[in-house]
């Protein structure tokens, strides 16, 4: 990648490609406003400035490698992940539109704007890896569904009755940021650092989709946290409500077949690294540790113990500390 465009303005560093810090760095670290992150912000910053080098050229990657484009068990776990962040991403996008309904002012009106936009792109990106993998145009919904359709509807279906009825029905803003930033982003983007990782000797273009999912989902994290923060310390009183939700959303995790959604990706994703080992050499999925030498369990083990990190340094921030898990 090359260095940054000259603007009048610096390049915040969760914005910029050359600088932005890993979502698990970022999530721990980074403190952003509604105020700091509104149209001002993402129309430069954003759309300019992040998707403005995609556009211009100055952030690209390598095509996908036959490892994926040809088929086999590579193929079938990279479609089955895009396919699910696709439908995820759709589904954020929607709910998010009832955070714009209940912004209880200019500032997160206009940053849950931003957000809503964002997880439509994200939508987008990862529908459009698909059709660069070679899945013909034509055929791409029926691709998404056989290949995520039963797990959307195991996971993400009754997590957004859940996030519904905290937002829809029951109107609650708050609550509502709670649940999309601890529940779900606090999930996912763990789950899609991971993925960023390990497709990069793959399939670089895969991993740049996530890269660019995971600098906004930083953004997301670090002021859906600061919102809540900041209601808490105006309105101690509701901490005990605020509590309940998030205990309600973890024991509903709890019941979800994540782990098996995850270990069946993972076992393919396993035997396409024997497959393919010799593209893979000695990339090392974080330091001192080769891709190839990792197991299922292991990675899976290392996203398990990121989402808890994020959740729970995201759940002190917010001044629900009695939320994070002892385990
Ligand atoms: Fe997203
Ligand atoms: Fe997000």
């Amino acid at each position: 990648m090359t260095q940054s465009t000259d603007t009048t303005v610096p390049v915040p560093v969760e914005a910029d490609w050359d600088r932005a810090p890993s979502v698990l760095e970022g999530a721990k670290t980074l403190e952003l406003t509604p105020e700091r992150c509104g149209l001002p912000y993402w129309f430069e910053h954003v759309a300019s400035g992040m998707l403005g080098r995609l556009a211009d050229g100055t952030v690209t990657s390598e095509p996908p490698t036959a490892a994926v484009t040809e088929p086999g068990p590579l193929r079938d776990a990279l479609l089955a992940e895009f396919s699910f962040r696709h439908l995820a991403e759709e589904k954020a996008a929607r709910a998010l539109s009832f955070l714009v309904f209940h912004a209880p002012d200019t500032a997160c009106l206009e940053f849950f704007s931003t957000q809503l936009v964002d997880e439509a792109r994200h939508a987008r990106a990862f529908r459009d890896h698909l059709l660069r993998l070679g899945v013909p145009a034509a055929e791409l919904a029926a691709t998404v569904e056989k290949a995520a359709g039963a797990a959307s509807a195991a996971v993400l279906d009754p997590l957004e009755e859940f996030g519904l009825r905290v937002l829809r029905d029951n109107g609650d803003f708050y609550g509502g940021v709670l649940v999309l930033t601890v529940l779900v982003e606090g999930v996912l983007a763990p789950a899609a650092e991971l993925s960023e990782r390990k497709w990069r000797p793959l399939d670089p273009a895969a991993a740049l989709v996530e890269r660019g999912a995971n600098m906004d989902e930083i953004r997301h994290l670090a002021v859906g946290s600061a919102v809540v923060r900041r209601h808490l310390t105006e309105r101690p009183e509701e901490n005990a409500r605020l509590l309940e939700i998030i205990q309600e959303g973890r024991r509903l995790w709890a019941g979800l077949p994540m782990v098996d959604l995850l270990f069946t990706r993972e076992s393919l994703f396993q035997q396409g690294l024997a497959e393919h080992a010799e593209l893979i050499g000695d990339y090392e999925i974080w330091p001192g540790r080769r891709l190839v030498d990792t197991g299922v369990q292991e990675r899976m083990e290392a996203a398990d113990r990121w989402s808890r990190e994020t959740q729970d340094q995201r759940l002190e921030y917010m001044l629900l500390g009695e939320a994070v898990d002892p385990t």
